[in-house]
């Protein structure tokens, strides 16, 4: 059995910031700040210990991400080497299959779920406690269909903790628990400075991000709330795209190669020219994929008898995918083709589909440079947050290379 006393001690030495987040029983707690503060890994902590501490009660602890697919490489591996850590393997029965970790000792159990996993959300019953990671992924209606489900007596705080990056000031989540704040909410805000596991070259990282990306400094180093200022595209709306609204429209796909470092990022666009709006519907946005699963990943989204604009600078992953049976051609690019693919899609009204979670994420940040001497925005973008958005610019690339008298019928 783990000393919980020590676990206390613990957290008041080392990670005194996050105290409150332990002795607040509000129903709403948002734990929210910069990048690397140690939210995740604290409430990760701080779920265990109340399993352990309140074994009196059979929690049902509902961790939660917007998709699915997220689940495993974050909420999931991060409890499993925390139970690890506190020599607990052995008493939790761990069914990945079903995404629970059961604690034998009691029945207790973390269950983890995207919201798109709709038919298992339904099934589960009798939730004491729910976790959202990265709740900014979350739009108001699915926070409200969650925020129903825990109901009823089971002799324990009922709690719904939000972790999150302040991403954007016209967050519903700004709104609704902190400048109009609904009852019943706590907020407690952190940084990478009240992390005492962060190391030196971290801080390194984010100091540099100050100069380089000023924009991304302000949310992830400094927590503070994401402005429009200096953002590329303000004309985005996240939302569930009803398949009959993209009958009749012109469909195009896009493709940005990533690897080790970055992503590779796919999209299928509808584009409705005459009033003006894109409908980002579907894609994949995954590191280290090889061109054989890239193809794969095509053909199971059914979209490999379409068209794709890839970037061009990698012809042989082009070949390599196109040898595998899909429609693959390389992007035109050229000169200003990245400004005139920026002004293309700024000049609609996008709206982009609830799963494409990382997609929003670049959205949200993709951001102007600043000149170092003037301290004015220019009119280039910074080189991050833009695999998906890329893939969208290639995607797109037969309307707005027309404009610059490019290639006029790539289909
Ligand atoms: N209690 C802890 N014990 C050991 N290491 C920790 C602890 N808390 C945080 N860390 C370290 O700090 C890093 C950042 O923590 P964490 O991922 O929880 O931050 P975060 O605030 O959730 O960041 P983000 O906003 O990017 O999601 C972790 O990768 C881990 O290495
Ligand atoms: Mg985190």
């Amino acid at each position: 059995m783990v000393d919980l006393q020590k676990f206390q001690k613990h957290v008041k030495s080392k990670s005194p910031a996050f105290i409150p987040v332990f002795k607040n029983k509000s129903r709403y707690q948002i734990v929210w700040g910069g990048a690397g503060s140690g939210k995740s890994h604290i409430i990760a902590r701080k779920l265990l210990y109340r399993m352990l501490n309140e074994s009196h009660v059979k929690h049902n602890f509902l961790i939660i991400r917007k998709v699915d697919r997220t689940i495993k490489k974050s909420v999931w591996t991060l409890m499993k080497n925390i139970i690890s850590i506190w020599g607990l393997t052995s008493q939790f029965h761990m069914n990945q299959t079903d995404r629970t970790m059961i604690w034998k000792e009691n029945g207790a159990q973390f269950m983890f779920s995207g919201l798109d996993d709709v038919e298992k959300l339904k099934s589960i019953e009798g939730v004491t406690s729910i976790w959202v990671e990265e709740a900014t992924e979350l739009l108001q209606e699915d926070f409200e269909q969650l925020d129903l489900r825990l109901r009823g007596e089971f002799g324990c705080v009922k709690q719904i903790i939000l972790t999150l990056n302040p991403i954007s000031e016209q967050h519903w989540i700004k709104r609704i628990f902190f400048d109009d704040p609904i009852q019943g909410v706590f907020t407690l805000k952190t940084t990478y400075l009240d992390n005492a596991f962060i190391d030196d070259e971290y801080k390194m990282v984010m100091d540099n991000k100050k100069k380089s990306n000023p924009r991304y400094y302000n949310i992830y180093a400094l927590g503070n709330w994401g402005t429009a200022e200096g953002l590329i595209f303000n004309n985005v709306e996240q939302r569930l795209i009803r398949q009959d609204e993209l009958t009749g429209l012109d469909s195009v796909q896009g493709l940005d190669f990533g690897y080790t470092n970055d992503p590779s990022a796919f999209n299928q666009t509808f584009i409705d020219v005459k009033n003006k709006k894109i409908f980002i519907n579907d894609g994949f946005y995954e590191k280290g994929l090889s061109n054989n699963a890239i193809s794969s990943k095509i053909k199971d989204l059914e979209l490999h008898r379409h068209m794709t604009t890839a970037d061009s600078s990698e012809p042989k992953s082009i070949d390599a995918i196109k040898a595998k049976g899909v429609r693959i051609q390389g992007a035109q690019k050229g000169k200003d083709s990245i400004n005139s693919g920026i002004d293309f899609l700024s000049d609609y009204e996008i709206i982009l589909n609830a799963h494409l979670v990382e997609f929003m994420t670049e959205f949200n940040n993709y951001s102007w440079a600043i000149d170092k001497k003037t301290n004015k925005t220019t009119n280039k973008p910074v080189d991050d947050f833009n695999h998906f958005i890329d893939s969208l610019r290639y995607a797109t690339e037969k309307y707005h290379a027309k404009r610059r008298g490019g290639r006029l019928n790539i289909d």
